[in-house]
Formats: C-alpha cells, sequence, structure tokens
C-alpha cells in the first residue's frame, strides 16, 4: 500500500473520548475529524438521540471520514468548513447546546505524507500546505512575495526559529533570481543551520502552515465561542502539538476558570468577570512511552480538558 494511503493513527484517543463523552444521548462535535479515528470511537459510545457534528476544512479528509463512519452514518453531520465559524455551523445543523467537542488540531499524517500537498520537507511538492479550498493563499505566494522583514518575522514569531532573520534573507536573495516553486527549492534555501538543521526546516514549515491556514487566529476565535456553545456540564478536548496552540489554550482557560480579573492594585473588584468553566485537567495529558514508540507523531501532544459550569 503507498505510503499515503495509511490511516491517521489517532493520538491519546482513550484519553480524549473518556474524557469527552459523559452522556451517550448528547450533541458532540468533533471540529477536526481527519480520517475519523476519534470520531469513530465517539459514534461507538452514542446511543438513543446522541449526535456528532463532523467538521474539517479538507474535503477528502471528510470523504475518507464518511467511509469509515458509513455504520454510524444516521447519527453524524459531515460539514466542510473551518471551525472558526463553529457558532454558523452548529446554527445551519439545527443543533441545540453542544455536550462535548474535540479540537484535534494541526495536520494529520496523511496530509503530512502527501507530496503534493506541500506540508512536509522530506518530499518534493509544491508549495502549498493549504488544509482545503476555503484558504486562498498558499505557502508558495508567501516565500516569494512577502517583503524580508516579514519573513523573519514570521519565522520567528510562529516557528520560534532563533536563525529567522537569516532565513528570511537567503530566501529573499534566492527568489531574486529565480521564485522558489518546490519544496525542495524551499528547503534549498533555508540551508542547514544550527546543530539540528531538521529543527530548523521543520520550524520553518510549520511556521508557514499556520500562516497559509490562519491556525493561531481560527483556534482563538473558536475559544472565544466555546462556553456559548456548551451545555452545562459540556466538555471541552482539546490536543494541541506546539507551543504556541497549547498557550492559547492555556490561556484561555486560566481566563474562564477565574472569577475576579481586576489588577491586583484595585481594592475592590470592579470587573465582575465570573468562571463559565472548570478545569478537568490540571497539567496537560501527554502520551504515554508506548504510545510514543507506536505512533511517533505523538511525541508533542498535549491535551486540556475544561467543563462547562
Ligand atoms: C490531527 S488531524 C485530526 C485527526 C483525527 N482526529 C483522526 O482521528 O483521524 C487534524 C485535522 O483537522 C483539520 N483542520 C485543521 N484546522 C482546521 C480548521 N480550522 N477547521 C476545520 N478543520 C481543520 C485538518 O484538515 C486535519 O484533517
Amino acid at each position: 500500500m503507498p505510503e499515503h494511503y495509511r490511516w491517521h493513527v489517532p493520538v491519546l484517543a482513550d484519553q480524549a473520548v473518556e474524557a469527552l463523552v459523559w452522556r451517550n444521548d448528547g450533541t458532540y462535535v468533533d471540529a477536526t475529524v481527519g480520517d475519523g479515528g476519534h470520531a469513530e470511537k465517539i459514534c461507538e459510545r452514542l446511543a438513543g438521540g446522541g449526535r456528532l457534528l463532523a467538521i474539517d476544512r479538507d474535503p477528502e479528509a471528510l470523504e475518507r471520514a464518511a467511509d469509515r463512519l458509513n455504520q454510524y452514518k444516521d447519527r453524524v453531520i459531515f460539514v466542510r468548513a473551518s471551525f472558526a465559524r463553529l457558532d454558523e455551523l452548529v446554527e445551519n445543523a439545527k443543533l441545540g447546546p453542544i455536550s462535548g467537542m474535540l479540537f484535534d488540531l494541526g495536520v494529520s499524517s496523511r496530509q503530512l505524507d502527501q507530496p503534493e500537498r506541500g506540508f512536509s520537507y522530506r518530499s518534493e511538492g509544491p508549495i502549498d500546505m493549504r488544509m482545503g479550498p476555503d484558504t486562498e493563499t498558499a505557502a508558495a505566494t508567501i516565500v516569494n512575495e512577502w517583503p524580508e522583514p516579514e519573513l523573519a518575522r514570521l519565522f520567528r514569531v510562529f516557528g520560534e526559529e532563533p536563525h529567522a532573520k537569516s532565513i528570511a534573507r537567503s530566501i529573499f536573495q534566492r527568489r531574486s533570481r529565480r521564485p522558489l516553486a518546490t519544496t525542495s527549492d524551499l528547503v534549498e534555501a533555508i540551508g542547514r543551520r544550527g546543530t539540528h538543521p531538521e529543527k530548523t526546516l521543520s520550524r520553518v514549515f510549520q511556521a508557514l502552515r499556520i500562516a497559509v491556514n490562519d491556525e493561531l487566529a481560527s483556534l482563538n476565535r473558536v475559544l472565544g465561542l466555546v462556553p456559548d456553545l456548551l451545555e452545562r456540564g459540556g466538555r471541552l478536548v482539546v490536543i494541541s502539538y506546539h507551543s504556541l496552540e497549547d498557550r492559547s489554550v492555556k490561556a484561555w482557560m486560566r481566563m474562564e476558570t477565574q472569577g475576579c480579573i481586576c489588577p491586583p492594585t484595585v481594592p475592590e473588584c470592579r470587573c465582575g468577570h465570573v468562571p463559565r468553566m472548570r478545569a478537568i485537567t490540571r497539567r496537560a495529558v501527554m502520551p504515554t512511552a508506548e504510545e510514543i514508540a507506536g505512533n511517533s507523531r505523538s511525541r508533542s501532544a498535549r491535551m486540556r480538558v475544561a467543563e462547562r459550569l
């Protein structure tokens, strides 16, 4: 079987679904259904009027998930869209308060393994990196058209890359001779840097992918919608794969689980802020050594869970 036909192996699957599904007749959202690994486990637990709204930006992912979840088709609604507009998606599907939402962020192994998607520095393909057709700008436009200082900022902020400035310079010099067309052109322009050149490549590709798909803005937007969409006792489960995502989730949880947020210098509370969520995980849940040994992609996973008060 060609490598890109492998299923994506769901990460922290039992822990995530255990934390998510607290009533089997509830309405759930898998906002990043991918190959449907988590969704299948959610569906196995549903009974009565239990339903699942399965969302992905990638039409191919939805097709595969629909295939995998065929035996549960009477209880699953598939939607191709970004989860950033989750309030509209829930309303359009005429679903009431949500019992639980799962976000398994980033790209799937299948997307990474498809050279023509351009997500991986390990294989030759166009510099694309779009997760779905709702995204207009491919990564090639960014590397070939953005001003050098903006490229440097992108690699520094979204890639946390220490060599950001010199990589931007080198891409700029390379593209003034000829535009970069393939991932190999990009890898060559980035060059070998520091003691772990692979890490640099991974960080630069990550930064581009985040920008192309507006990943952090989508996450922050949807987190703002979560408390209003969840029913009382409803669960939010987020699995993230890099520190920028995890930091956003952590900051949101801190904010939503505390009362007064007035500065300490104010003698009496003026903000009237009330907590709407309760943290179920005090610390991020990480995969076991055994899971990492079986699925290296799970290595960086961090899961956080919160409950609607
Ligand atoms: C890590 S994979 C999910 C894998 C899935 N849990 C499984 O078990 O197969 C992430 C998926 O989320 C999708 N995705 C990422 N950001 C999205 C967004 N803003 N809206 C909708 N789908 C998104 C990607 O296209 C990808 O298919």
